[in-house]
């Protein structure tokens, strides 16, 4: 058997996120179904799970009451059992305050660097702190002596000090999977001690990119003047225990993304989203693809859309551009008044351009399988990614792996962490309205040379940070 010590993959492991890597739902008949979740979380540890084995803990927020049967565990995936998942039943309370409150009204705007959309009710974080050591207990339960355990995301930065007070030997990780802020941002959390206080309970915590993971340690060492913080090495040592702080950029699944695209057939999926009065073949397209979350950016880039179709008439019937949004936390007001926002953009800019026979804007909230989503990147000439601040956005990797025809081009925001990785993108300021334009605009005027140069170098580093390495990256840090 592996020692975890060696930096090897160990042979078992316990997994901790807030979402499920598989959802169960009871259909009408009353069987339960079972749906694989398609996020890059589960896309790159899933596989290891299978191959490895151990229990991945999550909130069990699909049909509460399979979680009571077998104390919350069942076996997935379902034809191949392969290991467990530990089911974490919490009750209305705790999802307002941990998950619609602390998690995401507190943290996400917070480290988006947009605290002025923070909100902080006390509930919020005596919930967060209740459901962390809920998740606590349940790791407790089921991971064996020795087992290391990796927490996942901002939902659960208190868990892992739970569970070294009661395995002070335990290996413990946590991968941060959005931005981490400056610390004059961070400073405006009322908690901020008592997050990194949890955070350091780890052995390692992984970042998308060492500018995160070095604002992590100016948040440390400016929070514990009594810790040793070396920002060369990315290790901290705060009460006798060191924790690595280290940048591993998670990217996607390549092989299977172009296996997705190769299987589409484009033109019909083409022809489904365009609906059939804009079926037009030579109509070309970009492409956005978002949860409606206020860190995206739409409203910015359906304006810088509309400043380009009125300053050249020309695209007007020739370029359409395909919002494909998916609705998200809508217990949120700010998510609500957003997603209403854009759907109002979106109708203006219609109305103001829009003929009989032309829409210059498709937007749709329809759920698309994976293999549609490949089909529409490879119909999309260019892809808008130009979010205000994002972890990584794995769209971004996405889109160019799946431009197996070899064309394509990405106008990619800078405060994207994708932007610190991959190379060949038309990078742009998510905020600069009249830029995005212009990028957008040099994007349909590239030639065939540079498109090509472009996408090969986006297709490169892409590969580069293929999903099956992440998980071997973030242990090799133990050795
Ligand atoms: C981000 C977070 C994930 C989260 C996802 C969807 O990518 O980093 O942890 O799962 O958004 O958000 P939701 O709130 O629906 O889980």
């Amino acid at each position: 058997s592996t020692d975890v010590r060696d930096g090897a993959v160990p042979d078992s492991l316990v997994v901790v996120s807030n979402r499920e890597p598989y959802s169960h739902e009871r259909d009408d008949d009353g069987e339960i179904r079972v749906r694989s979740a398609a996020g890059g979380l589960t896309s790159a540890l899933d596989p290891v799970m299978q191959s490895r084995g151990g229990t991945w803990v999550a909130w069990a927020s699909g049909d509460a009451d399979m979680a009571v049967a077998d104390e919350g565990i069942v076996t997935v995936p379902p034809s191949d059992p392969a290991y467990d998942l530990k089911r974490v039943p919490l009750s209305d309370a705790a999802v307002q305050g941990y998950y619609y409150g602390y998690a995401n009204q507190v943290l996400w705007p917070l480290c988006h660097e947009d605290t002025g959309r923070m909100w902080t009710e006390p509930a919020y974080w005596e919930q967060y702190r209740a459901v962390n050591e809920q998740f606590a207990e349940a790791v407790d339960t089921v991971a064996d002596a020795g087992q290391p355990v990796w927490f996942q995301d901002y939902h659960l930065a208190l868990a892992p000090r739970v569970v070294r007070e009661q395995r002070p030997d335990a290996t413990l990780l946590q991968f941060w999977h959005i931005p981490w802020p400056a610390p004059s941002v961070f400073s405006h959390c009322p908690h901020s001690d008592a997050l990194l206080d949890g955070l350091l309970a780890c052995d390692v915590v992984g970042f998308h990119t060492a500018a995160y993971a070095e604002q992590f340690l100016h948040c440390v060492d400016s929070a514990f003047p009594a810790a040793t913080v070396n920002t060369d090495t990315g290790s901290v040592t705060y009460n006798g225990h060191e924790t690595r702080a280290v940048a591993n950029p998670l990217g996607v699944d390549v092989e299977a993304v172009r296996e997705r695209a190769r299987a589409a057939d484009v033109a019909s999926i083409r022809d489904t989203v365009l609906g059939d009065s804009r079926s037009d073949p030579s109509i070309r397209l970009a492409l956005g693809v978002e949860r409606l979350d206020y860190s995206k950016g739409i409203p910015e880039r359906i304006e810088a859309l509309a400043h380009l179709w009125e300053r050249r008439p020309d695209l007007r019937g020739e370029f359409t551009y395909v919002q494909k949004a998916s609705r998200t936390r809508e217990g949120i007001a700010a998510y609500r008044r957003y997603r209403a926002d854009v759907v109002d953009a979106v109708e203006r800019v219609n109305d103001r351009f829009g003929t009989d026979d032309w829409q210059p804007i498709v937007y749709t909230e329809a759920q698309l399988d994976n293999e549609t989503l490949a089909g529409l990147y490879r119909a999309a000439e260019v892809a808008v990614v130009t979010p205000h601040r994002d972890g990584m956005n794995l769209v971004a990797h996405e889109y160019p792996a799946a431009c197996v025809d070899g064309d394509g081009a990405l106008v990619l925001s800078e405060l994207a962490g994708a932007a610190t990785h991959l190379d060949g993108a038309l990078t742009v300021n998510p905020h600069d309205i009249a830029a995005i334009a212009d990028t957008v605009e040099a994007a349909l005027e590239l030639d065939t040379a540079e498109t090509r140069t472009r996408l090969e170098q986006l297709q490169n580093s892409v590969a580069a940070l293929d999903s099956s390495e992440w998980v071997a990256r973030q242990f090799s840090v133990l050795k």
